[in-house]
């Protein structure tokens, strides 16, 4: 490490706080000076495949010139316009238009925000909204899944189903409550799990009341809660729960979006349209911070339709910035123009079938993805499926040591779940690269355990 290096590090630990901060896991931090493709370069010089695309999110890879160029040109034109009632910009108006119609037939209007918990916000204050409009006001709560993750805002933090994330920053926002997850591992008793965490959803719609209920949210494949899929026959039966106690659905697509799990947007593997999309990360392929929300055409409606004294006071600062939106636009015009969404089915199923070789290990309780997402879920003893607990972080020790760099989703005794190492490189990851990452965490799992 230069002496350049250690003052930097040095500085960070005097002035920083870091998300999920603690300074004792924040020790030896990476610190990373550039990307190219699927590998990242750390300060000395290593490499490693970002096995998680950033944070879920850098879906055309690192190092795209084009992207770069697209910020540059927008800001010598015009760095920033508000968008608010009135006024407008041509990259929000030209990507607004492409994301209506790369999402759902029923999309009609699209809502920028920068983020995938503003945009979750925004999902949420839509979804009060509209039934507001529409005369029903008491239809308030919002039913999340438990593990769900749906960032860390107040709002956001209180539909995310992982209690880590609120043990020391509540009370939770009332009206917010959770349902289980179609969670197929570790659902208790038979049965097709998917219509079975469906119904339990339901018992919960009815418990509150569905004239208190405004929507539903979920992530049609869930994330950071360890990469669980649904099963097949869980979003038809959901959506078909929130048509019957008009219920809104909001999918929050914020990992799912744009190619991740082999289609542009993910609910269309079940044949199921949602009222409310909520989007970030792969937008930009992160390469600026922009998120949004998706409505269809009954949610764009009520806002449109809505009296001058009613009408929807939710706004930010950067919603449809210029800058942000003209690096959208190129990004997604790189992900249609190398095939990217197709691609990140095939590549997904290769992935996971090298995955599945893993189970050959004592510690492999199980093994799950869907698109370009894949989560290993470690336990202690395959039969009990008890938690592996506190192996995760040593497996993630041992990959990043061997040059891979997976996310750990810390498991729990109670609701029991085991540590999952979850991986989502880059669409474009080459096939050489993604098995190598199954031969590292080969490695890295067995000498964790050891
Ligand atoms: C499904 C999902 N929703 C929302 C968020 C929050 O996004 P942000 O961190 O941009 O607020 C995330 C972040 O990982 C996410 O995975």
């Amino acid at each position: 490490m230069t002496d350049d290096t250690q003052l930097l590090i040095q500085e960070d630990r005097r002035h920083l706080i870091h998300p999920l901060h603690h300074p004792k896991d924040h020790e030896h931090p990476l610190l990373f000076v550039e990307g190219r493709g699927a590998m990242l370069k750390d300060a000395s010089g290593r490499e490693y495949i970002d096995g998680l695309a950033g944070l879920w999110n850098v879906n055309v890879g690192h190092g795209r010139g084009e992207l770069a160029e697209a910020a540059a040109d927008q800001m010598r034109k015009i760095a920033f316009a508000s968008s608010y009632a009135g006024q407008s910009n041509e990259p929000m108006i030209r990507l607004g238009e492409r994301l209506v119609k790369l999402a759902y037939p029923s999309t009609s209007a699209v809502y920028f925000t920068t983020g995938g918990a503003e945009s979750n916000e925004s999902a949420f204050k839509t979804a009060r909204f509209i039934w507001k409009v529409l005369g029903k006001p008491d239809k308030v709560k919002i039913i999340s899944r438990v593990h769900g993750y749906h960032g860390v805002t107040m709002a956001a933090m209180s539909a995310t189903g992982m209690a880590a994330y609120h043990k020391m920053f509540g009370p939770l926002v009332p009206n917010f409550v959770q349902a289980p997850a179609p969670y197929a591992y570790r659902w208790p008793g038979g049965g097709d799990v998917g219509v079975e965490a469906a119904n339990a959803l339901e018992r919960v719609i009815l418990e509150e009341g569905p004239d208190t209920v405004a929507a539903v949210i979920g992530e049609p494949v869930m994330g950071a809660g360890g990469v669980i899929p649904p099963p097949p026959s869980y979003w038809p039966r959901v959506r078909e729960i929130c048509n019957k106690y008009e219920v809104l659905l909001i999918a929050d697509e914020v990992i799912t979006g744009f190619g991740r799990t082999g289609r542009w947007f993910a609910m269309g593997h079940w044949g199921v349209e949602p009222d409310i999309v909520s989007f970030a990360k792969g937008v930009t392929s992160a390469y600026l911070p922009l998120g949004g929300i998706l409505i269809s055409e009954r949610v764009h409606a009520a806002i449109q339709e809505a009296p001058l004294d009613r009408k929807f006071m939710h706004a930010a600062t950067y919603s449809g910035h210029p800058v942000c939106c003209a690096v959208g636009l190129k990004n997604v015009e790189i992900i249609e123009r190398e095939g990217l969404v197709q691609r990140a089915g095939e590549m997904g199923r290769r992935l996971l079938a090298g995955l599945e070789t893993l189970r050959d290990l004592p510690a492999v309780g199980d093994v799950r993805g869907f698109g370009l997402m894949c989560g290993v879920e470690l336990v202690e003893d395959r039969s009990t499926k008890k938690p592996a607990l506190g192996l995760g972080p040593r497996v993630v020790r041992e990959s990043v040591s061997r040059g891979l760099l997976p996310r750990l989703r810390a498991g729990s005794a109670d609701p029991p779940v085991g540590d999952t190492i979850c991986l989502a490189p880059p669409l474009m990851t080459p096939a050489e690269t993604l098995d190598r990452i199954v031969d590292v965490l080969r490695e890295a799992i067995a000498a964790a355990a050891r």
